[in-house]
């Protein structure tokens, strides 16, 4: 017999495939020392001067409740519904923003305020790891829809299989990790479409959660649409860390939608104090706050990403890779030679190259390296990789 909740258990569960690839890695670098480390999206280098100096000088207390309890600030907010109209083409107010511990922040209020136990949540496979665990610790279920096969576009027919008197949730990741798909406005006009016609059908409304924290590491200057606007029932959550390159500097955001029906995103706005409260203060530490203007323009050279992207993929294509080309975010995602990624990746550690292998995506077959590597790792990480396609 256990002594903790069932719920605790269900998200040890649903992590545990990432744990126990993370043990693995950590207890291979031991051995071997990393060459490149590919796995999780670190910083490799100093952090950015610009990240350095804001929260440095919001550090620096001017008035007695400088470290006070602080929630959704009023010039934060306000700062941001002004960013995010410019952005993202929508009248947002601050009223409905809420400031967070980073995208996780985000994306467990969304959760807490929308989902009853035994609900059902629709994400992308392959898709990042953690909604896994954090909808089983609201007691709700994961539903896994895979997306289409070869181009990674939202499997709309798959999706309306999917759906059932329970779903409440369809995530929506874009620019989305691990395949760098970044979903056109057809595309989601076809979800918003699906999904309009589903909720009338189940008699209530499936929203989407679209998690945007990738959404300004983009290439080709190719542009960006969020479901919000195709979709009046979708919240949008965020990170810095991604764009700073800084994921345990903990400062994101949710944003409601401004087109919701007025009675509803007046619901939402009036729940945030109480769920951030209840969801364990769940507000990014005051320097950050304050600090948030400054930050909003420090960004990692994406143009040096997207230089690593082309040295990296025009190595592995030519030696026989099969690879996904990324629109955005900073990963590369591919099959791995053979089949078999846990074999790939082991073998790579044996070299001291360190890739995630598709097994924590539930796809075993593939990869992914992520290009916050430096130029240097990349550079010496290739003799290994082009002997392990010879090897398969
Ligand atoms: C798709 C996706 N969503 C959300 C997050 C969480 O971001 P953060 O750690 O900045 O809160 C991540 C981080 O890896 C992610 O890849």
């Amino acid at each position: 017999m256990s002594v903790v909740s069932a719920r605790a258990r269900a998200a040890a569960q649903s992590i545990q495939k990432v744990e126990s690839f993370f043990m693995s890695y950590r207890a291979a670098v031991e051995k071997t020392p990393a060459v490149a480390d590919f796995t999780f999206g670190n910083p490799q280098e100093m952090p950015l001067p610009g990240l350095v100096n804001a929260v440095k000088t919001h550090a620096d207390p001017k008035s007695v409740d400088w470290y006070a309890y602080k929630t959704n600030e009023a010039e934060a907010c306000t700062f941001l519904a002004d960013v995010l109209t410019g952005e993202l083409g929508l009248p947002f107010e601050r009223e409905d923003i809420a400031l967070t511990k980073g995208a996780f922040g985000a994306i467990k209020m969304a959760f807490t305020m929308l989902l009853e136990p035994g609900d059902e949540c629709i994400v992308p496979l392959p898709g990042w790891f953690c909604y896994g665990p954090m909808l089983a610790a609201a007691a709700a279920a994961e539903v896994q829809v895979p997306l289409a096969p070869g181009t990674f576009d939202l499997d709309l027919e798959a999706i309306a299989d999917a759906i059932t008197p329970r779903t409440r949730i369809v995530v929506v990741n874009t620019p989305h990790n691990p395949t760098g798909r970044i979903y056109s406005r057809a595309e989601l006009q076809g979800l918003a479409d699906l999904l309009e016609a589903k909720s009338a059908e189940i008699g209530h409304r499936v929203w989407i959660l679209s998690d945007e924290p990738y959404r300004r590491i983009r290439f080709d200057g190719i542009g960006f649409t969020t479901p919000a606007v195709v979709y009046p029932h979708t919240l949008i959550d965020y990170s810095y860390g991604k764009i700073m390159l800084a994921p345990g500097l903990r400062l994101g955001y949710l944003a409601i939608n401004p087109g919701l029906p007025a009675a509803e995103r007046k619901e939402l706005r009036q729940l945030f104090f109480a769920v951030q409260m209840a969801d364990g203060w769940n507000v990014p530490d005051a320097p950050l706050i304050y600090a948030l203007p400054d930050l909003e323009s420090v960004s990692i050279d994406i143009a040096a990403i997207a230089r690593r992207r082309e040295r990296m993929l025009g190595a592995l294509t030519q030696w026989g890779y099969e690879m996904t080309r990324p629109e955005g975010t900073f990963y590369l995602w591919g099959q791995a030679p053979g089949g078999d990624g846990d074999a790939f990746t082991t073998r790579l550690q044996q070299s001291g190259v360190y890739v995630m292998p598709g097994s924590v995506f539930d796809r075993p077959t593939d990869f992914r390296i992520c290009l916050t590597a430096t130029d240097d790792m990349i550079e010496g990480a290739l003799p290994a990789l082009q002997a392990a396609a010879q090897h398969a």
